[in-house]
């Protein structure tokens, strides 16, 4: 069923005959690297090691595989140069789409590969929690430093607590989504784990953010 809406909603957006319902979970290239936490023990000072650490996690948090779902509008963003996602779908009132045009038409539960590519388009990202972020949570044009301070406020990070903030880097599966993007598309740098120990690191340290 899951896969007959998807080819539908697929055949509707791109004329693409043919869709893999298997669930492809390989990612397409090795990630870059990401520093552990004990690249930073020769800084001294913990202020300055605590910035330097959410420094390295935002190699991460600014990577579009991240932003493109933190958009600062009402649609999601797409690829490495972050264009608007193709076909126009709209956040609606609950961040899931509009009732003719949700994520999981097209979204499902894991990335899809699919099989006859248009548009070089060679997966659909999938995930149980596919939707967009909640616009107080937005990312895009953000200074690494106006990110630090929003995800700290609990205004604006979904009511949160520091450790639901550090639980929620390290272990999410939709954070997760980020090193497993399937196919075609590049992962955020390090693993997942690397990148909770780090925000474990930084909420140690004092949980510092960068000037600016
Ligand atoms: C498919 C869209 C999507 C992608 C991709 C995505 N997020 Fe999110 N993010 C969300 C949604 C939706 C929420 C709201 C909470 C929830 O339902 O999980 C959220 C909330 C968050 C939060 C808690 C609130 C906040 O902003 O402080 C953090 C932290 C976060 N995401 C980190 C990440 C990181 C890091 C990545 C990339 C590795 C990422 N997200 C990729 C959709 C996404
Ligand atoms: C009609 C089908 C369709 C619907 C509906 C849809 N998407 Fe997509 N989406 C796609 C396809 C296909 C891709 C892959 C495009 C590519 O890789 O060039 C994609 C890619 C994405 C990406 C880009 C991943 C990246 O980092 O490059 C995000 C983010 C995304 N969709 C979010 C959403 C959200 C949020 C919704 C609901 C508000 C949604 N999509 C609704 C078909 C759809």
């Amino acid at each position: 069923m899951k896969s007959m809406l998807l080819t539908a909603g697929l055949v509707a957006a791109f004329g693409l005959p043919l869709v893999l319902p298997a669930p492809a979970q390989e990612a397409a290239a090795p990630a870059a690297p990401l520093k552990t936490v004990s690249d930073f023990d020769s800084i001294a000072d913990e202020t300055e090691r605590s910035i330097a650490i959410f420094e390295e996690t935002g190699k991460v948090l600014q990577h579009p595989r991240c932003v493109n779902c933190h958009p600062a509008g009402d649609r999601p963003l797409q690829n490495m140069d972050m264009k608007l996602h193709q076909p126009p779908v709209f956040r609606g009132d609950a961040n899931f789409g509009l009732p003719g045009m949700q994520c999981t038409t097209c979204h499902g539960p894991a990335n899809v590969d699919v099989v006859a590519q248009a548009e070089g388009i060679q997966s659909i990202p999938g995930d149980p929690n596919w939707h967009l972020a909640p616009i107080e949570m937005a990312w895009q044009g953000k200074t690494l430093a106006e990110i630090c301070v929003q995800i700290k406020d609990q205004n604006r990070n979904g009511g949160k607590t520091l450790a639901e903030i550090v639980e929620h880097m390290g272990k999410d599966h939709l954070v997760g989504w980020g090193w497993n993007p399937g196919k075609g598309r590049e992962p955020v740098p390090g693993t997942q784990e690397q990148f909770g120990a780090l925000y474990e690191a930084w909420a140690a340290t004092g949980a510092h953010c960068p000037a600016g």
